[in-house]
């Protein structure tokens, strides 16, 4: 009998083609994962569409109806509880989580951000490195902690920053990048050959990583 296969959920706020790209993965049968909820802030998400359209229960918590932040994170980690995820992806969901109510999903919990961490916490990172004028740029996959895109960083994907690049280009360059990033960080979870040792290394396989993954040609390489 083949081994069961990892129940992820997956949070996203937007448009979700990163979510998409999971989907797709799974449907290609390259990522073994079954996707047990997709949750959302917003009721207007492009992302619970995707969801639905593909099958995969969905739910969405408006922050307006919770008088605290906390609470609106314990509920959400309620529902996902509920749902029987193993695994919780990030995947453009856009608020900050409470490190307290977070902190029972720390090592099973992953999030994507579009810079090269430790650069770029926060919002408009594309504007800031076309500012700073960096010649690279990219995406991370990083364990979530309390600490807002501060967690272990698994592994990234750059790419050159471009003469003709503007905000949106390079935004939209580098999406394509992520499409191909996050399935390949949850297809090793999925495997179970990544472990987030406490604090804040990261093991592959059993090894320390000393630096996060690469993505090479679609493949993670160490
Ligand atoms: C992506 O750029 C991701 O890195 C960031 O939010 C964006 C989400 O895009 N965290 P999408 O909703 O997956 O299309």
């Amino acid at each position: 009998m083949s081994a069961p296969r990892l129940r992820v959920a997956v949070l996203a706020s937007g448009r979700g083609s990163n979510l998409q790209s999971l989907i797709a993965a799974r449907d290609a049968g390259q990522l073994p994962v079954d996707f047990v909820a997709v949750g959302s802030d917003k009721a207007d998400a492009g992302a619970l569409q995707l969801a639905k359209d593909a099958g995969i229960p969905t739910f969405t918590l408006d922050p307006k109806g919770f008088a605290k932040r906390r609470d609106f994170d314990i509920e959400l980690f309620r529902q996902l509880d509920a749902s029987g995820a193993q695994v919780l992806v990030l995947a453009g969901f856009m608020r900050i989580i409470d490190g307290q109510a977070l902190a029972p999903w720390v090592g099973r919990m992953i999030n994507i951000h579009p810079s090269l961490l430790p650069k770029y916490r926060g919002l408009h990172t594309h504007r800031r490195a076309l500012e700073a004028g960096d010649v690279e740029h990219g995406a991370s996959v990083h364990y979530v902690t309390a600490e807002l895109d501060g967690g272990p960083v698994i592994a990234q994907a750059r790419i050159a920053v471009e003469p003709g690049d503007d905000e949106a280009r390079l935004a939209q360059r580098l999406l394509a990048f992520e499409h191909q990033l996050l399935p390949a960080v949850l297809k090793l979870m999925a495997e179970q050959r990544l472990d987030l040792i406490a604090p804040d290394r990261v093991a592959l396989d059993g090894k320390l990583i000393a630096a996060p993954l690469q993505l090479r040609n679609g493949e993670l390489v160490d």
